[in-house]
């Protein structure tokens, strides 16, 4: 019998035919639905290998039932969706696509940065609402990039790729991380503060750390009286480790001057969220990922994880307990 697959998500052709010689496929067939909990269970109950999304919460009892299973390969780098504990006390492997969107989540990230700072969107509205009457002196200034420090909060692959992309604007670059890089800091000319100092410098925060439970609302009312009143703060990673209730006070009562979100507690983000209201802060639905080369790679890693470890060798991109983004 042909080992079984179950994809959670419509998947390209071009990704998922691959597989079909050898295996028994399975898919949730829609690309803007999420597979409901019931069908995914009974699903995992048969399944030998899981091709998921961060939208699907693996959780222990999805992970006890799923007496077959052998891996599940996730289509992210970030794996908080998966609780890896279970999954590796069963003998399930766990998978995750690092190194391949690296580049284009520093893109998104730096491309929110500059948004946010310039208040493009807010423009944009502005100009096509008709409220564009005249050109005048202080109309829509937003904060200067070029020659600003910028704190970097989790200095891992993709911090790294924002720090260089921050070079070119000739910000001044520090960072946060649980361990110094030291090497890092010499090629970036980055340098280590403590997260408590690293606000209190920074004129631009960028969280790029994953989810765990000792980064979950890492950033709340504390450390957001911590920063400038004129600092702009950045969120690709995850919306949980940002306090959004704390946020919103924060951003409110311009205890920071903005917020560029591309990540949310709950996704995708009610539309009457308070921070939604807000003028100062730009919104985005979960993109840093999100360019057609980089989805498709993304995808062909999860697949080439998920063949691995169904054929018994050790796969490329295994999650270790604890690992990093
Ligand atoms: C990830 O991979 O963890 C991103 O959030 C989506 O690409």
């Amino acid at each position: 019998m042909r080992p079984k697959i179950y994809i959670t998500r419509k998947l390209p052709e071009q990704i998922i035919g691959d597989l079909r010689g050898d295996y028994d496929i399975r898919m949730w067939d829609e690309e803007e639905i999420p597979v409901p909990l019931d069908v995914l269970e009974e699903e995992m109950k048969e399944a030998d290998g899981l091709l998921c999304l961060l939208t699907e919460q693996i959780d222990e009892s999805l992970i006890e039932r799923a007496v077959n299973l052998k891996i599940i390969a996730n289509m992210a780098v970030g794996h908080n969706n998966i609780d890896v504990h279970s999954a590796t006390k069963r003998g399930i492997m766990v998978t995750n696509t690092p190194g391949v969107l690296t580049e284009t989540t520093a893109d998104l990230t730096f491309g929110l940065l500059l948004a946010t700072a310039r208040r493009m969107m807010e423009a944009e509205d502005y100009l096509k609402s008709g409220k564009w009457k005249t050109w005048s002196p202080m109309q829509l200034t937003g904060q200067d990039v070029h020659g600003a420090t910028l704190g970097i909060i989790g200095l891992g692959r993709i911090g790294e790729a924002l720090a260089k992309r921050a070079k070119g604007f000739d910000m001044n670059l520090v960072y946060f991380n649980r361990s110094r890089k030291y090497e890092q800091e010499k090629e970036l000319g980055i340098d280590y503060l403590s997260l408590e100092k690293l606000l209190q410098v920074s004129d631009f925060v960028c969280v790029m750390l994953p989810l765990t439970p000792e980064t979950a609302s890492m950033i709340g009312m504390k450390q957001l009286k911590l920063m400038k009143e004129t600092a702009v703060l950045i969120n690709t990673a995850r919306g949980g480790i940002i306090d959004e209730k704390a946020l919103y006070e924060a951003l409110k009562n311009r205890v920071i001057w903005a917020a560029g979100l591309d990540v949310f507690e709950e996704e995708p983000v009610p539309v009457d969220h308070p921070l939604l209201t807000l003028p100062n802060v730009v919104t985005l639905p979960h993109i840093g990922s999100a360019s057609i080369a980089t989805r498709l790679k993304m995808a062909t890693v999860a697949v080439q994880n998920l063949k691995e470890g169904l054929a018994g060798e050790p796969p490329r991109n295994l999650v270790l307990l604890n690992k990093e983004k």
